[in-house]
């Protein structure tokens, strides 16, 4: 099939669909299959939404009983057996026995929708507007959402000014101490001109700022921060939590709560929207229908979410996300580095980026890839980072083919 219906009808602001320019017809695990015929490793993953791969069998059988039953698929934010069953497995068999205290919120079923409601809520909670976001975060689309994230071609798009923003130095530009020295200096300054934030809002992991890791330590200093003065800590786990970086949620590993915690994209399993908000009980502030939307009562998403509960929960994600990343981290290390000796290595997990520092390059790399048969996406300032995201389920053979294609695109390209 060729692409004519698209161009023709489908508006200018279509994206992802450039980089790829094939149509799609049929997925399974870490494959998939455009209409002519030709298959695709896929290193992009749906931007992270794929964590348990394209139709997944286990979730996918869930999802066709429950079609297959007749049971309610829409609801708004009604009480239904669906959402209690994914309520209580989420609380008794990841919250609690993390030592963890959440209600959950289901805002509407975008990433960007439910920063809208931490944002909406540390506002309410704190009395206050402003919001720390770090330099190089990306947090959505939205107007909310979109005056956190930096990418400034992004933010020319919103037309109106965004504010009640301040932009605080991420701890790779300056060194985590001087990025923490920021924060704690502003605040203790009565002359420093910025307001006092609701929140600081944070990946653990910068995604689309290039892949960036921010150390335990770090993310320890903003908690203590956050705890000293009274502000929201706000972990956006969108792209990184769901077991991407080795353990559920991302914070884990630094060994920190959040005071909210947002989760979507791969929170429903088998790429349905859905997002979740993870408020700590004292903050649930909110007046009945203070934030509501019509598709907060995804049915589908919750029984595929719940299922995919239940295969992390069996151990069988997380190990096989400290298996993988030993294989990912050696191939680049062993077999990329030494292609592009000036290029940058970073990553966690299944979260990894080549960041070769120069767009042109990064995008050569990316489209040989495709010709070869790879999905892969770039990131970061310029899209110079080459991103490697795949599904933590991926055999490790198709991982090593994949690593390799990107080997050769490299030969081939630099
Ligand atoms: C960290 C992070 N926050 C928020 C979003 C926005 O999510 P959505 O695209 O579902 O609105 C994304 C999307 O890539 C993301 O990576």
């Amino acid at each position: 099939m060729d692409t004519t219906v698209f161009e023709r009808y489908e508006s200018e602001v279509r994206s992802y669909c450039r980089t790829f320019p094939v149509v799609f017809d049929y997925a399974k695990g870490s494959i998939v299959r455009s209409s002519d015929g030709k298959d695709y490793l896929d290193f992009f993953n749906g931007a992270g939404a794929l964590n348990y791969g394209h139709n997944n069998d286990f979730i996918k059988g869930r999802l066709l009983d429950y079609l297959q039953s007749d049971a309610i698929v829409h609801s708004l934010d009604m009480f239904t057996v669906a959402k209690a069953e994914f309520i209580e497995y989420l609380e008794e068999h990841i919250i609690a026995p993390r030592g963890l205290d959440y209600k959950v919120q289901f805002p509407g079923p975008t990433g960007t929708n439910a920063v809208e409601a931490a944002l909406k809520l540390a506002r309410k909670v704190t009395g206050r507007s402003n919001i720390f976001a770090l330099n190089g975060c990306f947090h959505g689309m939205t107007l909310g959402s979109l005056a956190l994230t930096c990418d400034l071609e992004k933010r020319a798009g919103a037309g109106v000014a965004l504010h009640d923003v301040t932009h605080i130095p991420a701890p790779y530009q300056f060194g985590e101490d001087l990025a923490l020295k920021f924060i704690t200096d502003t605040l203790d300054d009565c002359h420093s001109g910025i307001e006092k934030p609701a929140a600081i809002v944070i990946e653990t992991v910068q995604a689309e700022g290039g892949i960036h890791v921010f150390s335990n330590r770090y993310l320890q200093g903003i908690r203590n921060i956050c705890t000293k003065y009274e502000i929201l800590m706000v972990i956006d786990d969108i792209q990184v939590g769901c077991g991407r970086t080795g353990s559920f949620f991302s914070f884990e590993r630094a060994g920190v709560i959040p005071d909210i915690e947002i989760l979507s994209k791969s929170i429903s399993g088998y790429g349905l929207p859905f997002a979740i908000d993870l408020i700590k009980p004292e903050f649930d502030i909110w007046k009945p229908a203070e934030h509501n939307g019509t598709f907060r009562g995804n049915q589908l998403a919750m029984v595929a979410g719940k299922a995919a509960l239940e295969l992390v929960v069996s151990g069988a994600i997380e190990d096989g996300v400290h298996e993988r990343e030993t294989l990912v981290e050696t191939f680049l290390t062993k077999h990329i580095k030494p292609l592009v000796p000036d290029a940058e290595i970073r990553g966690i997990g299944l979260i990894w980026g080549i960041d070769v520092h120069d767009g042109a390059k990064a995008k050569a790399i990316c489209d040989r890839c495709f010709e070869k048969g790879l999905i892969i996406e770039r990131a970061g300032r310029k899209d110079a980072v080459v991103k490697i995201m795949p599904s933590l389920v991926i055999p490790k053979d198709q991982l090593t083919q994949g690593l390799e294609i990107i080997a050769e695109a490299i030969k081939e390209t630099l």
